[in-house]
C-alpha cells in the first residue's frame, strides 16, 4: 500500500483535503445509495435551512492502524446513534445506523493512504455531517438532506499534545441552555462557544469551563470536550448535566476508571470543588484525555500539576484508552470494530 507522503509525527488537527469523500440525499423520505466523490464542494440553494436556520448536525470519530497493522474505529456504533439523536432533536432526516457505518468504511477505503502508521500518535479523523439543504424561507424543516463523509490524518486537538492545559471558569457567556440542545452536537452550540473561546484564548487560556447556565455553580463542560476531575479519595468525578454533550469518550473513561478502582461518579460538580481535586482533565475524541494543569476561576486558581508532566491518574487512564484504541491492550468490551 502507498502512504501519502506526510510528516504524519508532527501533524496538527486541522482540515486537509484528501481524496474522496461520500455524499447521500435524501429526498421524499429515502435516503439514495450515496455517492464517492472527490469533491470538496457543495452545491446547494442559497436559501437552504443549514444556513439560514441552523439544521446541521456533525459527529467525530477516530479510525487508527493498530499495532497489527488492523484498521479500525472506535466505538463507531455510539457515534452513529448519536448522529441519530442530533438530527431527530432538530428535526432533520437521520442517516440508519448501518448507512453511518457503511458511509465511514466506504470513506476509509477509499482514503486509505490516508490512515497514519501505527505509532506516530496520529490517527484518521472522521467528520461525519447532515446538512439541510431543500430551501425554505419560513422557519421549519428542509424538505431535503445531505449526508456527508470525510476525512483527514490528525494529530492533537491541543497542541500541547498530551500536557496539561490551562482552563478560565466562563461565568459570563453560557454555551447551552438547560432544555435547549447543549446534549447533541448541532453547529450552533459551537457557534454560541466562540466568544467565549476567543476571549480565553487571548488572555493566554487554552480553553474555557462552562458554568451550567441556570445557577452558574456547576460545572458543565469545555468547549471542545467533557471534563473530569480526581477528588481527595481518588474518584473519577465527571458532571452530569442535561446540557452538555453524552461523550463516548467520557463514557468509556467511566467503565476504565471502574475496573481501575477509581470508583466513578457522574453527578452535579459544584464548581468549588475544582479547589479539592487532586487531579483534572478533558476527554473527547479530539481531545483523547487532555490533563487539566490548572483552572482559573474569577481571582482564584486550582493548580494540579506544575510544568508539562500531566497528573498521575490522567497518564494511567489516557495509557489504558490509547491501548486499546492502539490494539496494544485487549479489547475486551467490543469497542473496537475492523474497517
Ligand atoms: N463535548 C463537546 C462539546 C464536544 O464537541 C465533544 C466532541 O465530540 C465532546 C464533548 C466529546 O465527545 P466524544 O468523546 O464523543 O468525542
Ligand atoms: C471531536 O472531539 O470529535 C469534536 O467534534 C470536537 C471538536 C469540536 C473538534
Amino acid at each position: 500500500m502507498n502512504r501519502a507522503d506526510l510528516d504524519w509525527g508532527n501533524l496538527a488537527f486541522g482540515y486537509r483535503k484528501t481524496d474522496y469523500n461520500i455524499r447521500y440525499t435524501w429526498k421524499d423520505g429515502n435516503w439514495n445509495e450515496g455517492t464517492l466523490t472527490k469533491d470538496e464542494n457543495i452545491n446547494m440553494p442559497m436559501a437552504a435551512t443549514c444556513l439560514h436556520y441552523g439544521q446541521e448536525a456533525f459527529e467525530g470519530l477516530k479510525v487508527f492502524e493498530q499495532k497489527n497493522g488492523d484498521i479500525v474505529a472506535f466505538r463507531i456504533e455510539e457515534n452513529a446513534r448519536r448522529m441519530v439523536r442530533s438530527c431527530n432533536k432538530i428535526f432533520m432526516a437521520a442517516p440508519p445506523e448501518e448507512m453511518f457505518i457503511d458511509a465511514v468504511r466506504k470513506t476509509v477505503e477509499a482514503n486509505r493512504k490516508f490512515v497514519p502508521p501505527y505509532g506516530t500518535g496520529a490517527s484518521l479523523y472522521v467528520r461525519p455531517l447532515v446538512i439541510g439543504t431543500g430551501p425554505q424561507i419560513g422557519v421549519k424543516p428542509a424538505d431535503e438532506y445531505v449526508f456527508i463523509v470525510f476525512v483527514m490524518p490528525v494529530g492533537p486537538y491541543f497542541k500541547e499534545g498530551f500536557k496539561p492545559i490551562n482552563l478560565i471558569v466562563e461565568s459570563e457567556y453560557d454555551r447551552a441552555a438547560p432544555n435547549g440542545i447543549g446534549d447533541v452536537k448541532v453547529g450552533g452550540n459551537y457557534a454560541a462557544g466562540l466568544r467565549a473561546s476567543i476571549r480565553a484564548k487571548k488572555a493566554g487560556f487554552t480553553e474555557v469551563l462552562y458554568l451550567d447556565a441556570k445557577e452558574k455553580r456547576y460545572i458543565d463542560e469545555s468547549g471542545p470536550a467533557n471534563f473530569f476531575g480526581i477528588d481527595q479519595n481518588g474518584h473519577y468525578v465527571t458532571p452530569h448535566s442535561e446540557s452538555i454533550l453524552p461523550s463516548i469518550t467520557n463514557m468509556s473513561i467511566v467503565a476504565l476508571a471502574e475496573e481501575m478502582g477509581m470508583k466513578p461518579e457522574r453527578r452535579p460538580v459544584d464548581v468549588e470543588e475544582i479547589f479539592s481535586f487532586k487531579d483534572a482533565g478533558c476527554c473527547g475524541t479530539a481531545a483523547v484525555i487532555t490533563p487539566v494543569g490548572s483552572i482559573t476561576y474569577g481571582d482564584r486558581k486550582a493548580v494540579y500539576v506544575e510544568g508539562d508532566t500531566p497528573g498521575e491518574y490522567c497518564t494511567a487512564l489516557y495509557k489504558k484508552l490509547t491501548g486499546i484504541q492502539l490494539g496494544e491492550e485487549p479489547d475486551t468490551r467490543g469497542w473496537i470494530r475492523k474497517i
